[in-house]
């Protein structure tokens, strides 16, 4: 069927559809009367004036790097996932780019090198992190503890800083898919364990009671049962939960040097955490599958293998 519409008339059959085919949580990105973009997004009711911000990783550990995506234009400020004390992480090289024009990919093998969670909720780090901006934005802390008991202790410290009156931590981010703990399984592929420390977790009075938002960090799923298997888990605790970050990298993945003949990444004989361009497709089916499967109550962060404004619209109508 040809269409011959004019522009108000195709805005408002792709706001019709749009609509019929959507039910979460995102703002529709245009204004449909002056066709304004608007990026203003809300995460766990939180407002930020962009919806593109940074992921944890590496970059974040500190508050000089922080403070750089303090001064962008980005929406919101994530640190790095932080341990119960502060470590220097895996041996080097822990990170590899590929150096063609068009880069792929990256791999990461850090470790969680970073400052321990009391320097990411200190007055000092977060006084110098935002030091820069020049709107107020949010600014969040990762955790990453290596058990419960670690995701714990941070937990309370964090609340510990906010009781003691620091108001601009507006959520913690738990990672429960970091692939590059040398012994450790990732968190998320095992649903039992998923469940015990988001049972645990959801307990403690900084979410029961005083409501901060708590987002979770999860690994790509590559298979429907599995998708079911985590959103159910999600699902349990959405009175708790109030975003869902996917994806991680693609843990376990492998590149090797061809002129030094061996792995580009020291630790875990080359196994690596992918990511860049060649997680595109992962992260945007991981998206659509998580925004499918999680109660409205939950809201979705698309991350990784965003390099354009498009590769981010793709993320959005997904
Ligand atoms: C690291 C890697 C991750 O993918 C992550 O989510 C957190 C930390 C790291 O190796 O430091």
């Amino acid at each position: 069927m040809d269409l011959d519409l004019d522009g108000c008339e195709c805005a408002k059959l792709f706001q019709k559809e749009y609509k019929s085919k959507k039910e979460h949580t995102l703002s529709y990105p245009y204004n449909l009367i002056t066709m304004a973009p608007s990026l203003e997004t809300k995460i766990a009711n939180i407002s930020l004036d962009t919806c593109v911000y940074n992921a944890s990783g590496p970059r974040t550990g500190s508050s000089q790097a922080l403070s750089k995506v303090a001064s962008s234009a980005a929406g919101a400020v994530l640190a790095k996932s932080a341990t119960l004390a502060s470590q220097t992480g895996n041996p080097l090289p822990r990170t590899w780019h590929h150096d063609a024009e068009e880069s792929h990919a990256s791999m990461n093998s850090e470790g969680l090198p970073n400052m321990g969670i009391d320097y990411y909720v200190s007055k000092d780090t977060i006084d110098e992190t935002m030091s820069t901006t020049v709107s107020a934005k949010p600014y969040f802390v990762s955790i990453s503890g290596k058990n419960i008991d670690d995701n714990i202790a941070m937990l309370e410290r964090i609340h510990a800083r906010i009781k003691a009156g620091e108001k601009r931590i507006s959520g913690v981010e738990l990672n429960l898919a970091c692939p590059n703990i040398i012994g450790k399984p990732i968190i998320a592929y095992d649903f039992e364990q998923l469940e015990s420390v988001l049972q645990a977790v959801s307990q403690l009075s900084i979410f029961a009671e005083d409501k901060l938002p708590l987002g979770v960090k999860m690994p790509p799923y590559f298979d429907g049962p599995h998708y079911d298997r985590a959103a159910a888990v999600l699902n349990k605790y959405s009175h708790v939960v109030k975003y869902v970050a996917s994806i991680n990298t693609i843990g376990n993945c492998l590149m090797v040097d061809p002129i030094a003949e061996m792995p580009v990444i020291r630790s875990k004989g080359g196994f690596a955490g992918l990511s860049g361009r060649a997680v595109k497709f992962t992260a945007l089916a991981n998206v659509k599958k998580m925004r499918e499967l999680l109660v409205d109550e939950i809201d979705v962060v698309g991350a990784g293998g965003v390099f354009s404004g498009e590769g981010m619209c793709v993320d959005y109508y997904s």
